[in-house]
C-alpha cells in the first residue's frame, strides 16, 4: 500500500512511522508513505497556501490552487482508489471504514488547516472526508497519523500473530474482554480461575460473555 499525505506541516508526521510496527512494515515494504510539502505547490510569492474567505468571517481559507496542482501531479503518476480529506465534518472513522481502507493500494490524505479548504478542492478531488472524532484538532495531521495507523496495522504481514487483529475491539462489533498474564495472583488481586482451567471451550464462551458484558455497559451503540 502507498499513501501520499499533503500537509503543510509533515514534519509533524515523521516520527509514528519511524517506531514499532509501522516502522516495521515500511522496512517489510508492506506500505510506503510519503510526504508532500503543499508549500512546494504555492506559486505565491511567499508560498502562501490560504487566503481570506469570500463573504467575509474569521479564519483563513486554503487555496485550491496548491492543492489541485499537487493532487493532479500524483494523479499522472499512478491511479488513486481514494482522495480522503481529514476534517471535523466528515464521516467518523470507524473499524469498517478503515478494515475497507486497508484492500486498497494508493491513497491519498489531505490534512486541512484553518478554516478548513476551498470548496471546489472537496468537489473536484475528494473521494470521501473523514473524521476521527467530534472535537475539533489544530489541522488534519494527528488524523492522518491515526488513520494510516489504524489502516496499515491490518495490511497481512504487518502484525506478527495475524490472528490478532481480527479479535480488535470493534472488529466483530464487540470490545474486547479482560485479559490477564502472570502472576496468577497479585497482592490478592486473582485471575479468574476460568482462564486457569485449560478448558478452551469454556474459556471462549467466557471471553465472549465478557465481551457481551462490556459492549452492553459501555458501548451498546455498536452492538448489531
Ligand atoms: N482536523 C481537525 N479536527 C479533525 C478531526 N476531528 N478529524 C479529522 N481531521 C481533523
Amino acid at each position: 500500500m502507498r499513501i501520499d499525505i499533503i500537509s503543510v506541516l509533515p514534519e509533524l508526521m515523521e516520527s509514528p512511522f519511524q517506531a514499532s510496527i509501522l516502522k516495521r512494515a515500511m522496512q517489510k515494504g508492506l506500505a510506503e508513505v510519503h510526504f508532500h510539502q503543499l508549500r512546494d505547490w504555492s506559486t505565491g510569492k511567499h508560498r502562501q497556501i490560504d487566503d481570506e474567505p469570500y463573504g467575509g468571517g474569521a479564519g483563513m481559507v486554503m487555496m485550491i490552487e496548491p492543492i489541485d496542482k499537487c493532487i493532479s501531479e500524483l494523479k499522472t503518476q499512478r491511479n488513486y482508489d481514494e482522495i480522503i480529506y481529514l476534517t471535523p465534518d466528515g464521516e467518523t472513522l470507524t473499524q469498517k471504514i478503515a478494515n475497507m481502507l486497508s484492500i486498497k493500494n494508493n491513497l491519498i490524505f489531505l490534512c486541512g488547516h484553518y478554516k478548513g479548504i476551498d470548496q471546489r478542492v472537496r468537489d473536484l478531488h475528494i473521494t470521501k472526508e473523514i473524521s476521527i472524532g467530534d472535537y475539533v484538532l489544530t489541522g488534519g495531521e494527528l488524523a492522518a497519523c491515526v488513520l494510516a495507523d489504524a489502516v496499515i496495522r491490518l495490511l497481512p504481514g504487518v502484525l506478527n500473530d495475524e490472528q490478532s487483529a481480527l479479535t480488535d475491539s470493534f472488529q466483530d462489533n464487540l470490545l474486547s474482554p479482560p485479559i490477564y498474564t502472570r502472576p496468577s495472583e497479585y497482592k490478592g488481586l486473582k485471575v479468574p480461575d476460568i482462564l486457569l482451567s485449560g478448558n478452551s471451550k469454556k474459556i471462549e464462551d467466557w471471553q465472549h460473555e465478557e465481551a457481551l458484558r462490556i459492549t452492553i455497559e459501555r458501548r451498546p451503540d455498536i452492538l448489531d
